[in-house]
């Protein structure tokens, strides 16, 4: 969406994979969707080094409405939950220098049975942009017909547009529209600054997985359609929760790198270990993510032996420059070894006599140049990536 914003991959924290809908705040004071969980997350963000590193969008997911519009068919966040309301969250997130994301659906209703945005997108756009929020996800749930579906998320594009305001759309209509009609990512880029292709990711490898697959499938209707102001989406971050090992975490980060994908954590920023949060944190990782010239990268096809089992994908960086991911899919054994030379790329022709080459993960490290007949051994742990930059 050409509204100026989203130039490089939106990056920030959002609710939803770690908190879902409790909104029992009697019993899970610590975990309910509250203005405190925010005000929290915004301090932690603020203060443990987040938004130094980038993390800048603070995103409330579903369940922040109250069960009713008001008298005059405005939202509403729940009064018991968000007693200072939305504009008050955004005034403290502002003042800490971080920018606030919320959360509605095309639909009559959101997924988890709140009032949806149908039949008020202008009311709605207007409603956020008085309140001061800098981010919309726009979910798709309850949609009615595919007409509908893509209608309104065409509606509220053009009403958040004529507030005024710089909000981010983050959509979902792909999501939604796919098993219905042939996606036409032309349109969507036009329409959002990112969005959602593949179901909900869960804090478990197997979803990472079907993730990156699915994603490597698609590929060729999925990568002309990124760049600066247009993301696709493969969800949230989930480092730093429960699921994933060690490893598993670190081919999360490198190839949400790799694919240009929206920086969106879900994890608990009171809580987090050392180690997942220096992941997240890592500046050139992170650098990858956020390269200017904005292409999303691709797998690249095995074409060494079929059956080895390392996944390699590439990611064109300005300044010539290339990112390369390097996973281990076995999932049995340890450790194991490619020989890796600059001609398996598909842009190794960056290095025309020899490139430099950095791993960036598991652990920082400079291999120096490397001509195109070399080959460097690398040993990458079952599920573990290694990610190289080559200059
Ligand atoms: C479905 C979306 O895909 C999720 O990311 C989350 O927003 C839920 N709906 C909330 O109900």
């Amino acid at each position: 969406l050409n509204n100026g914003l989203a130039l490089t991959p939106p990056m920030g924290w959002l609710h939803w994979e770690r908190f879902l809908c409790e909104t029992d705040c009697q019993k899970e004071p610590w975990r309910c969707i509250s203005e405190q969980l925010f005000m929290q997350m915004a301090d932690m963000m603020v203060f443990q080094g987040w938004l130094d590193a980038g993390y800048q969008y603070l995103c409330i997911d579903d369940c922040w409405l109250a069960p009713e519009r008001d008298a005059n068919n405005r939202l509403q966040a729940d009064p018991i939950r968000f007693p200072g309301g939305i504009k008050k969250l955004a005034d403290y997130v502002h003042d800490r220098g971080l920018l606030l994301g919320i959360y509605q659906d095309v639909g009559k209703k959101t997924c988890a049975g709140f009032p949806g945005s149908k039949d008020f997108y202008e009311l709605d756009a207007q409603t956020f942009a008085d309140w001061g929020v800098d981010l919309l996800k726009f979910d798709g749930c309850y949609y009615g017909t595919l007409d509908e579906l893509e209608d309104g998320y065409r509606r509220m594009s053009v009403a958040l547009n004529r507030t005024g305001r710089n909000i981010v759309l983050s959509c979902e209509w792909p999501l939604y529209a796919r098993p219905l009609t042939k996606v036409n990512y032309t349109e969507v880029a036009e329409y959002c600054n990112s969005w959602r292709n593949f179901a909900d990711v869960s804090d478990s490898w197997s979803s990472v997985k079907a993730i990156l697959d699915w994603t490597a499938i698609l590929q060729n209707s999925l990568v002309p359609a990124a760049g600066p102001g247009a993301w696709n989406d493969p969800d949230m971050l989930v480092i730093g929760n429960f699921g994933l090992s060690w490893d598993q975490q670190v081919t999360q980060m490198a190839l949400w790198c790799i694919m240009a994908a929206p920086l969106l954590m879900s994890n608990d920023l009171r809580d987090i270990s050392a180690e997942s949060k220096a992941l997240l944190q890592n500046k050139e990782v992170i650098a990858i993510n956020q390269d200017p010239l904005g292409a999303q990268g691709y797998r690249i096809l095995t074409r060494w032996k079929k059956d080895s089992n390392f996944e390699l994908w590439e990611k064109p960086l300005s300044a010539i420059s290339l990112a390369v991911s390097i996973t281990n899919r076995m999932e049995q054994g340890g450790p194991r070894r490619i020989e890796f030379s600059t001609t398996m790329l598909w842009k190794g022709t960056v290095c025309k006599k020899k490139c430099y080459i950095t791993q960036l993960l598991p652990t920082r490290q400079e291999y120096g140049y490397l001509n195109i007949t070399a080959k460097l051994p690398l040993w990458v742990n079952p599920t573990g990536t290694i990610l190289l930059r080559i200059d």
